[in-house]
């Protein structure tokens, strides 16, 4: 016997992702519906071989539903998260509403798997910020050996992040720029984004930080460990999809880059792509439909006494998103559920 799973926002960049995935990965459903809003009623999506057609979340009785993954953005996530966890149907979502809630676990499977049991206080379970996720799968086990003080990390993050419309500006400007007869200014984005790069994603705080960054540096300390510290630059690039971050490590005790590496090839969900000459090291079209986190550039870094720098890529719609829900999915399965 397997699980009744309801795919919602199933329209969108990253309810297709969570749909191939289940797919991909053969999660034992017994029975999948795809839900988006009322406009996209009918709408058909695949799901393996099969086709599913859209249903309405709006109307939708999650009653006898096992799983209800979420990727609809914060507003309708109010709205409908709640209602679903109600009818008996345990939330994995996408959304930042409830990350930092006390009572919702915030969890990456390869990090912090056991948390999964805080699921029944509110029957809801978060998934991280795309930049966030990639990030603390590279973190966790160079914290085990040699415990992380400081994190400075700066994100190259693709349009793809910022949903439907992201993806549609950039391929709209893109081409409008070579014909300056049709304008295409910006909408999604606070500036122009084709051939150019926004340091700017999320609203700014009172202290000059985007909430992108904030997000950053509050969920690794829910997920990895309080005491890291983490400072961030969030910054847009003209990439559909992948997510890159350079990042500084600093550490309680020396690391070396050799064993750092080694480490990291052995470390569950990461790929090591890391050779010194042209073109040894991943970029984010390499990543595109990968599981992986990808890890290339690792290197000591000499201006402080326990330093690392590395590069690390990875698809933002699968790690940063769609994979890690149904991993999530996984283990909420296997540890809780237990069925299938
Ligand atoms: N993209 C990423 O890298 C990423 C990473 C981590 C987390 N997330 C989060 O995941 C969520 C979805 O992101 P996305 O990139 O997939 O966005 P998207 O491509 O814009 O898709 C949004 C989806 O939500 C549905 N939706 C929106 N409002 C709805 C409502 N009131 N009722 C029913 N359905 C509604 C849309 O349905 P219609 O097509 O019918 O409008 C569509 O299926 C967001 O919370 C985002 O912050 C995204």
């Amino acid at each position: 016997m397997g699980y009744r799973v309801a795919v919602v926002g199933a329209t969108g960049n990253v309810g297709r992702e969570m749909l191939n995935i289940l797919a991909e990965r053969e999660f034992p459903v017994d029975e999948i519906v795809a839900l988006a809003s009322r406009k996209s009623m009918g709408t058909e999506i695949s799901f393996g071989d099969a086709t599913l057609k859209c249903k309405d979340l709006d109307t939708f009785d999650f009653t006898g539903w096992d799983i209800a993954l979420f990727a609809v953005g914060s507003d309708a996530t109010k709205v409908y998260a709640p209602k679903a966890a109600s009818q008996g149907c345990v939330v994995i979502d996408n959304s930042s509403l409830y990350r930092y809630d006390a009572d919702v676990p915030l969890i990456v499977p390869e990090v912090n798997a056991d948390a999964i049991y805080g699921y029944t206080k509110k029957m809801i379970i978060a998934n991280p910020n795309c930049s966030t996720a990639q990030m603390v799968v590279a973190l966790k086990p160079l914290h085990d050996r040699a415990r992380i003080k400081r994190v400075v990390v700066s994100t190259y993050q693709s349009v793809s992040g910022a949903g439907k419309e992201g993806i549609d500006e950039l391929w709209d400007q893109t081409k409008s720029i070579y014909n300056p007869t049709d304008n295409k200014p910006p909408k999604k984005f606070t500036k122009q984004i084709a051939f150019n790069v926004i340091p700017h994603i999320d609203v700014f705080l009172d202290d000059g930080s985007t909430k992108e960054e904030w997000k950053m540096v509050a969920e690794t300390k829910k997920i990895l460990d309080k005491n890291i510290k983490v400072t961030a630059t969030c910054v847009r690039v003209p990439v559909f999809v992948g997510h890159s971050e350079s990042i500084n490590i600093e550490f309680e005790e020396f690391l070396d880059e050799h064993e750092a590496r080694d480490i990291l090839r052995e470390s569950p969900g990461i790929m090591v792509i890391d050779k010194r000459e042209n073109g040894g090291y991943v970029t984010p079209v390499e990543c595109v439909g990968d599981y992986a986190t990808f890890i290339s550039r690792i290197r000591q870094d000499s201006t402080i006494d326990n330093g690392i720098n590395l590069w690390c890529v990875s698809d933002n719609l699968r790690k940063g998103a769609a994979l890690n829900a149904v991993q999530i999915a996984e283990v909420l399965g296997v540890r809780c559920l237990k069925k299938g």
